[in-house]
């Protein structure tokens, strides 16, 4: 079975084809990805410091159409040859979820096949599946991007608990909202990070917060704050040298990184201790976080549990992580399955 992908939530339009016969042979997962194409807006945005819904709605619409040819001539493969079409159906902005909605519910029905609305969230935390150490059930999943932060325990495909999650803003969100107050460009996760291994470790005595909560909630709008108290101190503090503002903003941007990280992983040991579990996966765009990444890597080597990641460049959003979705979906059962031609989208 062939399953078309179609990935429009915020800004990127993402594009793949999957084929299911490398997962029910029990090969690795990714061979079955035969063709894929992405489109990132982000230089569109970066002048307005954020995505803006409309001109993200309008692009998609200019993009998706070129990137499905780019798929299909990668995997050589006609639309003919096209089982099902799954897409995001959230959650996201509406506009841009209309846009991914439309285009698969109308080319389901020209060619008469069936079409699955994906949980953009199932998108992120099956691609660790794609890997190439691929965790088994059951697992954590720790998602963390830029509008979620959640611990799931993940018992099969279509079978999630949700453990605790952010109860303000997403991880992602605190490195962009962060990322700002630094002066770099949106969305500034990877750069932070960058700017961070400059930095020197333990100059600012930033929050951790809800660390020791029994919990498995986060609240990152504090760590946030305290950043931006630090920012004012140094404004209104004495005329300081081109090298030592520089220096400033390394050493706050380690700050910020290692306590940031430090709850994540806390709180990714608590889930596993709680539920027994031995895997953990780690998802979302925050997931090509390196510093995170090698915390939990150094945990893992003491804990006695596994971490395992998506390929880099399916951490980030993408049509590969919806096409594979709803394949496994399509696999485990039907009931998702829709030939109605109505735009069912759920932004929230
Ligand atoms: O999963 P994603 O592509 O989109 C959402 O579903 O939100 O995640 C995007 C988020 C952004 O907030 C971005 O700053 C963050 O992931 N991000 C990073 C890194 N790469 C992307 N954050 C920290 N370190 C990175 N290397
Ligand atoms: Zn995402």
């Amino acid at each position: 079975m062939i399953v078309l992908g179609i990935e429009t939530s915020c800004d990127e339009t993402g594009v793949a084809l999957y084929d299911t016969a490398a997962w029910e042979n029990g090969d690795l997962a990714a061979k079955g990805i035969l063709g894929q194409g992405l489109h990132s807006q982000i230089a569109m945005h970066r002048e307005y410091g954020g995505v803006v819904p409309e001109l993200a709605s309008r692009d998609h619409i200019r993009r998706v159409l070129p990137l499905l040819d780019e798929s299909l001539a990668q995997a050589k493969l006609t639309l003919g040859q096209i089982d099902a079409v799954a897409f995001t159906q959230g959650p996201g902005l509406a506009g841009a979820l209309l846009v991914g909605s439309a285009f698969a519910k109308s080319l389901a029905q020209g060619l008469n096949l069936p079409s699955i609305g994906v949980h953009h969230l199932e998108g992120h935390l099956l691609s660790p599946l794609l890997g190439t150490s691929a965790p088994s059930f059951p697992f954590i999943a720790l998602l963390v991007s830029g509008g979620h932060t959640q611990l799931m325990l993940v018992s099969k495909v279509g079978h999630y608990e949700l453990l605790g999650e952010t109860l303000d803003d997403a991880a992602g969100e605190a490195f962009d909202k962060t990322a700002k107050l630094l002066g770099l460009d949106y969305p500034g996760g990877a750069a932070i990070s960058k700017l961070a291994e400059k930095g020197q470790v333990g100059r600012f005595d930033l929050p951790k917060p809800m660390l020791h909560s029994k919990d498995l909630d986060f609240s990152f709008s504090g760590l946030k704050t305290a950043v931006l108290n630090q920012v004012k101190k140094w404004d209104a503090g004495e005329l300081k040298s081109p090298e030592q503002m520089a220096q400033f903003h390394a050493d706050l941007a380690r700050s910020f990184v290692d306590s940031l990280v430090a709850v994540l992983v806390s709180k990714s040991e608590k889930a596993l201790k709680q539920t027994g579990c031995k895997h953990l996966v780690l998802a979302g765009g925050v997931g090509a976080n390196q510093q995170l990444r090698s915390a939990l890597n150094e945990k893992a080597k003491k804990g006695g549990f596994e971490v395992h990641y998506p390929p880099l460049e399916l951490c980030t959003d993408n049509g590969v992580m919806i096409a594979f979705a709803g394949a496994l979906r399509m696999l485990a059962d039907s009931k998702g399955l829709s030939k109605s031609g109505a735009f069912d989208i759920k932004p929230r």
